[in-house]
Parts: C-alpha cells; structure tokens; sequence
C-alpha cells in the first residue's frame, strides 16, 4: 500500500500542470495552459478537434474517458490496475425484507441503497457487531439497520438537535436499542463517546467530521472503524493536513480549493441538469468578457449564484442581474450576441480543460482514501477498501474498514 501511494504521489506530482488548476478560471485566457503548449502539443491537437458531444460521452463513461486520455498519460492505466488491486469485489445489495423494509420506510431510495449496500460490507467483514457508535448520523438511518440486524446498542450522535428528536422517536416506536446524543463532533466532550469495545460507523461525514472520527476511534482504540469519506474539501485548515506519517513526508501539498477536485463531477441528475450547468457556464464567462471590457474587470469577478428559473429569461437578463447584485453600471448599448458567442467558445474550452482534469479526479481521491487506511495501518489496523455502491448511486462510494489487529 505504501509502495502504491509513493507511487501515487510521485505522478501527482509530475504531472501536476494537468489537473492543478481550474477550468473555469483557465478557460477565461482564451488558451491552454502554456506548459501543455510546450510539453504535450498531441493533447493539444486531440483536445482542439474534440468536439462537445464527445466530452459529454467521455464525462459519462469512466472507463472511455481513461482509455482515451490513457495515451497522454499511459502511467495512469498501471497505477489505477494497482489501486484496483486493493479494491474488495463487491455483491449488488439485496432488497430489503420484512422488518427491515418497515424500518427503512421513509429513507430516500438512493440513501437506502447506500445503506443497504454498508451494511452488507459492514456485513462480511469481521469487525465487532455492536456496541454501535453511529457518527454524524443524521436520522440514524444506518443505525436503526445495525440496531435491528445485531440486536446490539447504537449510540447515534448528531448535530442537528431536530434530527436527533426524530430519529429517537422513530427508534423508540420500533424498540431498538439506540440513543441519540446531541453534540458537536469538534467539541472536547465528544471524545468521551468513544469506548475501546465499539464498532464505530460514519456513512458520509463530510471533511473534518470523518478525520476527527478516526482521530478519536484510534486514539480510543476502537475495535473497527467503518466510513465512507466525503467533501474532503469542508475543512477547517487553508491546506489538507494529512493523516498518515506517510502522507506527511510526501512532497505533494494540497490546497482546499484542490480537495474540490475529486467531486467535480459534472454527471449528476441527467440531460436537464446537464443542460442548465452548461446555460450558467455560457452565461457566466460571457458575462466576464464583457465585464472585462465595459466594467474594468480584471482576471475575475465573482457573480453570487442564481435561482435556476432565472436562466431561462436569457443572456441579457442575466448579465443586468449579475451587474444590480453587484451595483456595476452597464452601458446603453452592448453587443449581447458577442459576450454570449465567447461564452459560448470559452464554454467548450472549459470542458476539454475539464476533461484532462478529470482524469486525475479519482486518483487524487484515492490518494485521500490511501492517507485515511495508511493512517488506520499505522495505528494498529487491518485495513480494506470496497465501492460500496455504483457511483450512478453515489460517486462517493468509498467504504474503507479498519479491524483492530489483536
Ligand atoms: C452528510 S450528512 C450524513 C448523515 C447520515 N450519516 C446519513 O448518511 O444519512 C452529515 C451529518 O453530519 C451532521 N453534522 C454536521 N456538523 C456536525 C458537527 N459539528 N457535529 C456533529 N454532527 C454534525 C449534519 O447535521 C448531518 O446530519
């Protein structure tokens, strides 16, 4: 794992003028990075004769997305068969039945699958099987399954004190043995939940709210940590602070803007969803072009962000909204066809930027994930990885496990 992650590291690195920057931003130069210019001009010539449809059918196949880009970067086949390696086969989560059919009753459809698909990880591997502590558990929808399928206490414990209401009443009604506790995750007390017998679970604990969790479970000596991370980018700090002292003695520094990276995917919600980002995009880098021009930009202003339905009222509309957000002072008359026209060139551009970048998405991810199971091996853990889901389910579908070695 450690050689893997070296390796990992080592190409991050080098090829760090690929995906260390943001499309949207690049694209307002009119041009490609000049280090693409001057150390890959192939890609350039394959990006300039990519055309939008191609994009979006790269952005929708994962596996087509690598094989086209794999000749500009050949390494990234090898070290993705690598990290594939540590990857546990996974089984398509059963539906589910009787009782826990009514317990679930009421949970989004893709968060029950998630939740279904967890448990059945949690499921086949030999971690404890209760006591339970559930971080950040919203409702306590993974909690009720774990109360109900071991029969053992879940101490469920969230912010929101109205989620907690909820999710104990439910429990209650159903009599499974879970007690929520109200708390803050970054307060001192919440250490004090932390019991050396437990099996401690966090489904999606965004950021900071998972490294304190593995912070504590180790510090506790839990005997099984199972999560799926997320958000990576919700952190307190200006830069990542890695967890593992191999992560720590690597040379690649991550900003918080970088920690986005990994879940910018623009795949999510289908054609509608697709077509509103894209209606935004054109819209905004117009918008900057002629800010640029009239209203004395320099490389960027920031526009605050728009109710969808106000897209559909068009360029124009947009731009004099963006400008009464702001107080800027448009002139009488404005060439609206050629703004929305660069929007539209600068659009393009943006999506081939994003299709290099996207290449890198889920190996910068899993150079996230490979800190979070160094840091569990380092304190004493038997680690594993697994997809738990289909990432059409949720693309955050990481499920690292760590098992107390005895
Ligand atoms: C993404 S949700 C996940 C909820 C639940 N695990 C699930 O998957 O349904 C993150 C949860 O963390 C809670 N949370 C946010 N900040 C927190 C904090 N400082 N301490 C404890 N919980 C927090 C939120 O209220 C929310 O319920």
């Amino acid at each position: 794992m450690k050689a893997t992650f070296n390796q990992l590291t080592e190409f991050l690195l080098r090829q760090q003028d690929f995906w260390r920057f943001e499309p949207f931003l690049q694209s307002l130069h009119f041009g490609y990075p000049s280090a693409w210019q001057q150390n890959m001009p192939q890609l350039i010539d394959w990006l300039t004769k990519l055309d939008l449809k191609h994009v979006e059918a790269l952005q929708d196949d994962a596996k087509l997305h690598i094989a086209e880009l794999s000749p500009f970067f050949p390494e990234i086949v090898e070290l993705q068969h690598s990290l594939n390696s540590f990857v546990l086969p996974t089984e398509i989560a059963q539906q589910p039945q009787g009782a826990e059919s009514r317990l679930l009753t009421g949970v989004p459809g893709r968060k029950m699958a998630q939740i279904l698909a967890i448990t059945q990880e949690i499921d086949r591997q030999s971690g404890v099987k209760g006591p339970w502590l559930e971080w950040c558990s919203g409702k306590g929808y993974l909690g009720r399954l774990l109360a109900y399928r071991y029969q053992a206490p879940v101490v469920s414990f969230e912010f929101q004190q109205a989620l907690c209401n909820d999710g104990q009443a439910f429990a209650d009604q159903q009599h499974l043995p879970m007690c929520f506790v109200q708390g803050d995750a970054f307060d001192a007390n919440a250490k004090t939940l932390f019991e050396s017998k437990a099996h401690v679970v966090a489904l999606h604990a965004c950021g900071d709210l998972h490294t304190v969790m593995l912070k504590h479970a180790v510090e506790h000596h839990c005997q099984a940590i199972s999560f799926s991370p997320c958000c990576y980018h919700l952190i307190k700090s200006e830069s990542y602070q890695p967890l593992s002292v191999t992560a720590q003695q690597s040379a690649l520094l991550l900003s918080r803007n970088e920690l986005r990276i990994p879940l910018q995917e623009t795949v999510t919600g289908g054609e509608r969803v697709r077509r509103h980002r894209q209606t935004e995009m054109v819209y905004r880098l117009g918008f900057q072009a002629l800010g640029k021009d009239v209203l004395g930009f320099g490389d960027y202003e920031t526009v605050p962000s728009i109710k969808k339905s106000l897209l559909d009222l068009g360029f124009t509309h947009f731009c004099r909204w963006a400008c009464d957000e702001k107080g800027w002072t448009l002139p009488a008359a404005v060439d609206w066809c050629h703004y929305q026209s660069i929007g539209e060139q600068q659009f393009q551009l943006m999506e081939k930027l994003s299709a290099v970048q996207g290449a890198f998405r889920r190996l910068l991810e899993w150079w996230l994930v490979l800190d979070r199971m160094l840091f569990l091996d380092e304190h004493g853990y038997d680690v594993t990885v697994s997809e738990f889901c289909s990432r059409a389910i949720t693309p955050r579908n990481f499920f690292i496990q760590g098992i107390k070695r005895s």
